[in-house]
């Protein structure tokens, strides 16, 4: 993932963008099911997986 993320160029200020996209499309495709719980386990789930892309990300690119 962070090789083909770094031959794209995507930067930390990318993330923030995606993950709210992200959010928005799981929140319309389950609909009722999307609860708090749920949309709030998503967050957390996506916050800590772009964390650490953007820092090994960052390796890369200081390399
Ligand atoms: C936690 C967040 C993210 C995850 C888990 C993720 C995951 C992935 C994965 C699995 C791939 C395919 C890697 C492969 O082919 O081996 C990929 C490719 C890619 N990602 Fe991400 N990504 C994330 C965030 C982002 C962001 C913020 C951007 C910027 C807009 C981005 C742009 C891209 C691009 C351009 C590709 C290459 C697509 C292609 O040419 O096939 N990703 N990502």
């Amino acid at each position: 993932m962070v090789s083909v993320h770094v031959k794209s160029d995507i930067q930390a200020h990318h993330y923030p963008r995606v993950g709210e996209a992200l959010l928005a499309a799981i929140k319309e495709v389950l609909g009722n099911v999307a609860t708090d719980e749920v949309i709030n386990a998503w967050s957390d789930a996506y916050t800590f997986l772009a964390g650490v892309l953007i820092t090994k990300e960052k390796e890369v690119y200081k390399a």
